[in-house]
């Protein structure tokens, strides 16, 4: 199977959307960390830490902190790597990147794609100075327990818990096993009385009155037009919600199931420009899709199948069509 966060491609996908969006995924983490302060010199482990926006982000708002980023992707790592001025030949993804674009040109003339090489030169410049004070494991998130900066005084986990639900294949139904392995394990890393802070995209977020004439990026028709035409073509049939996502109930529930108590929790909106969800259908709809489906295909398949799908979507709506709102759920959750 392609796994796309195995892919270098893909990898820089993110990077570049995250930039494009106004660092979506940075917007998540501080969030999380505004709720609660980390202590001064805490250890820090950063669960699923990717390219490592939400490690930069740690060094931002926690000070004095020493940081284990743990991935299981290693094209992942390499760029967080790179960031950190930790990586041996950083040249090999600035090539890439000018060289092979990461998106397809018709996704290019659609979006405001900035530039992405430029970006990483500066964010490298700005944090080789933590070099020293931060590691990466190439690891799967079930086997931290090995981890010799263990135990920690926090763990942050941003935008990666709804990754570690895993579908049953024989009865289609979650199959929280791994899961629950994987929160325990989170809190045998933990320090007695630590905090562990993630997120999630706010399955359940209360629109107010304010906001009606706005739309979530889950039901906006271009995305639903998107998502149609992409399990279309992989012959698979198109629920209007998300699978497996979680709402606040439920995550109480998984908490206190594994020894955690929810210490503070906040709901936030994140707008959005309506031809930025483009970007999010192309990079988020892989995601969804050949991630977490195990769909089998190659790269060029994926990207053809992006291709067809967008130009299905450009034929049913606007993506202009109306604003777009996306949501965030930050909690953190003190071991008990
Ligand atoms: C949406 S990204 C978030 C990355 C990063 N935290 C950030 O702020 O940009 C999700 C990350 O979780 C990682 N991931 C998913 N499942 C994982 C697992 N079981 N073990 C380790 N990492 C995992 C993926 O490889 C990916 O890098």
């Amino acid at each position: 199977m392609v796994d796309v966060f195995n892919d270098i491609r893909y990898a820089i996908q993110y990077e570049q959307v995250t930039l494009d969006l106004g660092g979506t995924y940075r917007q998540f983490a501080s969030d999380t960390l505004s709720l609660i302060k980390i202590p001064k010199n805490s250890k820090v482990l950063d669960l699923g830490c990717g390219t490592g926006i939400s490690t930069c982000t740690i060094f931002d708002m926690a000070e004095k902190v020493k940081v284990t980023g743990v991935d299981k992707a290693q094209h992942f790592l390499d760029i967080a790597l790179l960031k950190f001025g930790l990586l041996d030949n950083p040249n090999s993804i600035l090539q890439i990147i000018k060289q092979d674009h990461p998106y397809p040109q018709v996704l290019r003339d659609k979006c405001d794609v900035k530039d992405l090489e430029s970006h990483l030169k500066k964010i490298a410049q700005k944090y080789k100075k933590f070099g020293n004070k931060v590691s990466f494991y190439h690891k799967d998130a079930s086997e931290i327990l090995d981890i010799k900066e263990r135990p920690f005084d926090y763990v942050l986990a941003n935008q990666v818990i709804h990754w570690f639900r895993k579908k049953d294949t024989k009865s289609g139904e979650p199959n929280l096993d791994y899961e629950r392995t994987i929160i325990q394990q989170v809190r045998n890393s933990l320090k007695e009385g630590s905090l562990f802070g993630f997120n999630t995209s706010g399955a359940d977020y209360k629109f107010d009155k304010n906001d009606m004439n706005q739309i979530h990026i889950l039901n906006h028709p271009f995305y639903i037009a998107f998502m149609e035409s992409l399990h279309y073509q992989l012959s698979s049939k198109w629920f209007p919600k998300r699978e497996y996502t979680f709402d606040h109930n439920e995550i109480k529930r998984i908490m206190e199931e594994n020894g955690f108590n929810i210490e503070a929790s906040k709901q936030k909106k994140m707008y959005r420009q309506p031809n930025q969800i483009i970007e999010v259908c192309i990079v988020g709809g892989q995601m969804q899709i050949f991630q977490k489906s195990n769909v089998e295909s190659t790269t060029e398949e994926r990207e053809r199948i992006l291709e067809e799908a967008l130009k299905y979507a450009l034929r049913k709506s606007s993506p202009g069509v109306k604003p777009v709102i996306e949501t965030g759920i930050h909690y953190i959750a003190r071991k008990i």
